[in-house]
């Protein structure tokens, strides 16, 4: 691989703001394990990869990395790489074990463990209250097609808030409610699986309406730190045929722009909303109903894994569209190198996405809550894990980052996905996301080479700070 050869010149070149952020991020259901621990309800991750034939082998996370039990050692591993900071998700379920009503205080309990462990070592605790994970009751009574969903998610949050607030500073509503709404219910590879545009459609605005209740609930408990995480994927059209044109429009819009705009301008993009329209799938909005979505955030959490260039064509039966309306779009295989899940590699993407994100929504400081890749790595004979393919994604995304910064974006922080190997949702154990490896039979971590490549970074900026 020719660009490793650069990648150490260009990591000790590296330069970032001073207060930077950087961190690690997990989520519950890919990490905990423990799901019948301490009076946890079902959530629809559970039941979705429960059910046959909705995971790679049939994989779920009921044991994952063992999280729940084995927190102290993680946390001593971010410590070990000298993480500032920390980004995790709760698991609704184990707080409310039927979604609403009766509160689980051993839920709780855990999450303030995990948190007071997290300040002794000197890490900030970033904390998101969804990360996919439903309680399978509020599935059960419509999940998010219902727009009680959205009230729950709020009286969840205010819940979590009471119980953690006097303790964590950062946090975060959703983590990218474009999978929860397009993956869950448009092509169904995610939990709860339907394939039902009208479904697809209500869920979006359902997600992004329980994002601005549970803004409300935060701020008037005093939150000052308050955000949400949406994911980014630059489309491309591969010719400019104005059909190709138009195709990228149209997923440009559901993928980026209608989950962007009505949180940053307080509308949905006309274009997306003519097309779900004409689909058969509008969007429930009720008066109102924006001026909620729309209330001010401290700052918009960016996942940014690839790009795609898309076209018309005909899909392969065997890969619905997450789109709605989009049967006729297809996504072209990328070209050059490509990671274990099959995504290309373009960091110059990274730092346009950031640019237009800083014009999209000026004044609103932006972190990068997610970015990495998955390569099929296994301790080597001396026991290390050399990955210097995830070494040259990360130096190149956080190269990205840092011209996005010198070109005038306001980006804060950085954490990398993810700390651990663990439960990639649907594909199963066999991606492999972590600066630091897992060992499945045995729950051995190994911080992998590229772990040592990011604490060399981080310990040379924090040095920078002091000098
Ligand atoms: C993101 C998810 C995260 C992880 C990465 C690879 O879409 O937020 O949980 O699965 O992709």
């Amino acid at each position: 691989m020719t660009s490793t050869d650069v990648r150490p010149e260009l990591a000790a070149g590296l330069t970032f703001p001073p207060g930077f952020t950087f961190g690690a991020a997990t989520a519950a259901y890919q990490i905990e394990g423990a799901v019948d621990a301490d009076g946890r309800g079902p959530s629809i991750w559970d039941t979705f990869s429960h059910t046959p034939g909705r995971t790679f082998e049939g994989h779920t996370g009921d044991v994952a990395v063992e999280h729940y039990t084995r927190y102290p050692q993680d946390v001593a591993l971010m410590a070990e790489l000298g993480l500032s900071a920390y980004r995790f998700s709760v698991a609704w379920s184990r707080v409310l074990p039927e979604g609403a009503g009766r509160v689980e205080q051993r839920g709780l309990d855990f999450y303030r463990r995990l948190v007071d462990e997290l300040l002794g070592a000197g890490i900030d605790p970033w904390l998101t209250l969804y990360h996919w994970d439903l309680p399978q009751a509020l599935q059960d009574r419509g999940g998010w097609t219902a727009r009680d969903t959205a009230a729950r998610f709020a009286d969840y949050a205010g819940v979590v808030h009471d119980a953690l607030g006097d303790r964590v500073r950062h946090w975060s509503t959703l983590n990218e409610p474009m999978c929860s709404a397009l993956l869950g219910h448009m092509s169904g590879q995610h939990a709860p699986g339907e394939r039902n545009p009208v479904a697809a459609a209500r869920a979006t605005h359902h997600l992004l309406l329980g994002h601005g209740l549970a803004t409300q609930v935060l701020r008037e408990r005093g939150a000052d730190h308050l955000g949400v995480t949406l994911n980014f994927t630059p489309m491309t059209p591969a010719t400019d045929r104005p059909e190709d044109v138009d195709a990228a429009r149209r997923l440009d819009g559901q993928q980026n722009r209608m989950f962007l705009e009505p949180i940053v301008h307080g509308a949905y993009p006309a274009d997306v909303v003519a097309d779900l329209e004409a689909a058969g799938a509008p969007l429930p909005v009720e008066d109102g109903d924006l001026e909620v979505i729309s209330a001010p955030l401290d700052w918009l959490g960016v996942n940014y894994y690839f790009e795609s260039t898309v076209r018309v064509g005909v899909r392969s039966p065997d890969r619905p569209t997450s789109f709605i309306g989009a049967e006729d779009v297809v996504e072209l295989d990328p070209e050059g190198p490509t990671t274990t899940m099959g995504w290309g590699i373009s960091p110059d993407a990274f730092t346009r996405l950031l640019l237009w994100l800083g014009e999209e929504a000026p004044g609103l400081p932006l972190v990068v809550t997610e970015n990495g890749s998955a390569w099929p790595d296994e301790p080597a004979e001396d026991g290390a894990v050399h990955d210097p393919e995830r070494s040259d994604y990360l130096v190149r995304h956080l190269a990205a980052v840092t011209d996005a910064v010198a070109k005038g974006a306001d980006v804060r922080g950085y954490f990398a996905w993810s700390l651990l190997d663990n439960y990639e949702w649907a594909r199963g154990y066999a991606q492999r996301f972590g600066l630091v490896h897992v060992d499945y039979g045995t729950q051995r971590r190994t911080v992998k080479d590229s772990g040592r490549a990011y604490a060399d970074i981080l310990r040379r900026h924090r040095q920078a700070q002091e000098g």
